[in-house]
């Protein structure tokens, strides 16, 4: 079996301790995240410190992690679990057209424009844009390489920006993701909408005094968080995922965000709150909701 360490190619430069720079990986943006020395877990440190993953803007998704996430991730393809994401989507969109940041390799953009509606994908990684891009239905929805903090795409303004799947915690900084409201503020339409789907932090869930917590235990899937920066609000998340004869390792880090912080953000970038709630079925969002889908429109 061939064994696959993602974590150790993604493309990083380590300038020093207290200042990580990206490469210029974002395909586009040409801008260079800059953020503050986060602390590895401790199996990292044992790995030289040019291999080894730390945060920053976002990572690159690689080949090995784009070939296999469709199987992942199967069940989030499952016609019960897409239809009421597409279905809601559907409606906000109206007439069109719609942006989707972090299009991956098409699971949600696919099925909306079959709907109808014209879909322009972002995605930083060329090699999730690649998977989509071989899909049936790909040549309708054109894809741009860059990254959802600063790109700006052909087509707008849209009357739907979103961004599902706990994407946005795949940037690690406060900055940055402010950075990700105000990029889509400013490629909607007035009145248009902003969809952010997103757990809602567990750290409830971790025992007292540990720091970590397995999120996923399948025979072809294992998933553990570790909350390692909690002042920071960076949690690292592992898998070990067996697909198609082979096992990937994929270790990346996210920034979780509360939604009162999503909220502040949103009316930062010139958005009001206009619903939120526990999922795609439209439940309402309680304290106990584990994940939300909040919906922020655009201030005329
Ligand atoms: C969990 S996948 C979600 C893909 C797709 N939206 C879905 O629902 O299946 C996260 C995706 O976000 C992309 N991504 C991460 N950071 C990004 C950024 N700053 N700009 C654009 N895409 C980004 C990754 O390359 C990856 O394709």
């Amino acid at each position: 079996m061939e064994v696959t360490d993602v974590i150790f190619r993604l493309r990083l430069r380590a300038k020093s301790p207290s200042n990580v720079e990206m490469s210029g990986d974002d395909q586009g943006s040409g801008l260079r995240h800059k953020t503050g020395w986060r602390r590895a877990p401790d199996w990292l440190r044992l790995v030289p410190l040019r291999r080894r993953l730390v945060p920053m803007g976002s990572i690159i998704w690689e080949r090995d992690v784009a070939e296999v996430y469709d199987q992942t991730y199967r069940a989030k393809f499952e016609p019960s679990v897409l239809d009421p994401v597409v279905d809601l989507l559907a409606g906000l969109a109206g007439g069109g057209p719609a942006l989707e940041f972090a299009v991956g390799t098409g699971r949600v953009a696919l099925p909306l424009n079959a709907r109808g509606i014209a879909v322009h994908g972002l995605e930083l990684s060329p090699h999730m844009a690649a998977q989509l891009r071989a899909k049936p239905g790909a040549v309708a929805v054109p894809v741009t390489i860059g990254d959802m903090t600063t790109t700006r795409v052909p087509g707008a303004p849209f009357t739907l920006v979103y961004l599902v799947a706990n994407t946005i915690m795949n940037v690690t900084t406060q900055d940055a993701q402010l950075a990700v409201f105000a990029n889509a503020a400013a490629q909607l339409a007035p009145g248009g909408c902003f969809v952010v789907e997103v757990i809602v932090p567990q750290l409830r869930r971790v025992p007292p005094g540990e720091t970590a917590r397995v999120f996923t235990m399948d025979p072809d899937h294992v998933g553990i968080e570790t909350f390692d920066d909690v002042a920071g609000q960076v949690a690292w998340s592992h898998h070990w995922i067996e697909a198609a004869g082979r096992m990937v390792r994929h270790s990346a880090p996210y920034r979780y965000v509360w939604p009162s912080e999503l909220d502040l953000m949103a009316r930062i970038a010139g958005f009001r709150l206009r619903d939120r709630w526990a999922g795609w079925d439209r439940a309402p969002f309680t304290s106990d909701s584990e994940s939300e889908v909040a919906v922020f429109e655009k201030e005329s």
